[in-house]
């Protein structure tokens, strides 16, 4: 296959026989969605499949591009031979040309996720003709001639509308944000773009690792496909080992923890940070506690010898969470919240939690972490401890009893709880 060795202004790109990337490069971008940092920009990859009986157009750009986008897509078919608009994913980045696609083309039928449906009316403001919308599952086939459409179920990748569109007879995989990355190359193909290994990864794990087990499920339905060609809707279009990217996803969700705990143990970390070391006294009486338990593996950090980020690795694949702070003016200090922000990376819901910490005069930092703990969706069983100032014998040992019923809770062996209805916070704790 003949292939340009640059992305020219207004010219469609061939991917594979009567396929083009019709989408946009923006190399000066240097975040995207406020929370993600690229170097290299990013583009906005979208795609025109011509069969013998039709055009179909494979999401589009964000809507600043949309001039690219037009000048590229016309340069490959007529607006009268789109029949099928394809949406994998309705986030702006992919849907800003889609209004006026939808009018240029009144004769397309939309292809979408029953989920996206939903969502439809709050991206295409004046709506779409309902007689239009078709929501899709893994029976729907949209024969073109001479090649046809499929769809792959792949929610929360990494939003409930995600899907990928499979070309069966091409083996041509368009992935959606899924094997996607912020990297703008205007040689477009992965075997011609700079090396991007980094974004890729980077991409991952901003963007995908929330929803780990979701990316686990689409990949068994991925990888059994025979795949030449995969085209995401950002970054290099992946033509060279393209099942390499598979093996990649694969590795970066498949937990690594297995691999050192028991088979059946459970892990809880403590975390903790203390000015006087009376929070460092708390934290090692709540490890002790939570060691007599059979078949829990405790580990303890203070916070104030490392970076968020490995720490946040480990969290991934804890069971329990427990984290100690001092209160300074009336608040937990920072590397305790700089952790506990960055635990949107990962899931932590259905994880339990608690926490505990030494005070001067008011403490609130036990609760504010309660309160974080509960808004991430932890379970966060029992009360913490809070110790004004020297932790006595007595406030050890509660902070001994914190650990253990913690740990016990992580193994199923916790006493039934006995809540009293009158108490402040009891339906919430
Ligand atoms: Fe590239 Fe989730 O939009």
């Amino acid at each position: 296959m003949s292939t340009p060795v640059a992305v020219l202004p207004g010219q469609p790109v061939a991917i594979a026989p009567d396929v083009h990337w019709v989408g946009a490069l923006d190399p000066d971008l240097r975040q995207f969605d406020i929370i993600l940092r690229t170097a290299n920009g990013t583009s906005y990859n979208a795609y025109a499949v011509r069969g013998t009986d039709g055009v179909a157009v494979i999401d589009t750009v964000k809507a600043e591009f949309a001039a690219d986008f037009f000048a590229r897509l016309w340069a490959c078919c007529r607006a009268d031979e789109i029949r099928a608009i394809v949406l994998n994913h309705l986030e702006p980045d992919h849907t800003g040309a889609l209004p006026e696609l939808l009018a240029a083309a009144p004769q397309a039928q939309v292809y979408l996720s029953a989920a996206a449906l939903k969502m439809l009316k709050g991206i295409v403001k004046d709506g779409v003709d309902e007689s239009r919308l078709v929501v899709v599952d893994e029976d729907t086939r949209v024969d073109l001639g001479g090649r046809s459409l499929r769809f792959l179920y792949t929610p929360y990748l990494h939003w409930p509308d995600t899907q990928c569109t499979w070309v069966e007879e091409d083996g041509l995989l368009f992935s959606g944000d899924v094997f996607g990355c912020h990297f703008c190359d205007a040689r477009l193909f992965n075997d011609r773009v700079g090396d991007f290994r980094f974004s890729f990864d980077y991409y991952y794990q901003h963007i995908m690792r929330p929803f780990r087990e979701h990316v686990l499920s689409a990949l068994d339905q991925i990888e059994p496909l025979p795949i030449r060609l995969i085209a995401p809707a950002h970054g290099p279009v992946l033509r060279d080992a393209p099942t390499s990217y598979v093996r990649r996803y694969r590795q970066l969700a498949t937990p690594q923890l297995a691999n050192e705990a028991g088979e059946h143990d459970k892990t809880l970390l403590v975390f903790y940070i203390s000015a006087y070391g009376n929070t460092a006294r708390m934290a090692q009486a709540v490890r002790d506690g939570a060691e007599g338990v059979d078949g829990v593996r405790v580990s303890l950090y203070d916070l104030a010898g490392g970076d968020a980020a490995p720490f946040v690795d480990l969290i991934e694949e804890a069971d329990g969470l427990v984290f100690g702070s001092p209160t300074i003016n009336g608040d937990a200090v920072k590397p305790v919240w700089e952790l506990l922000s960055s635990l949107t990376l990962v899931k932590v819901k259905g994880k339990f939690g608690a926490a505990f910490g030494s005070y001067g005069w008011s403490g609130e930092a036990v609760g504010l972490i309660e309160d974080r703990l509960r808004g991430l969706k932890l379970r966060v069983p029992r009360p913490g401890v809070k110790v004004k100032l020297i932790p006595t014998d007595e406030e050890l040992a509660a902070c001994t009893t914190l650990g253990r019923e913690l740990a016990e809770h992580l193994v199923g062996r916790a006493a039934p709880r006995h809540i009293d209805f009158t108490a402040p916070g009891a339906l919430t704790a």
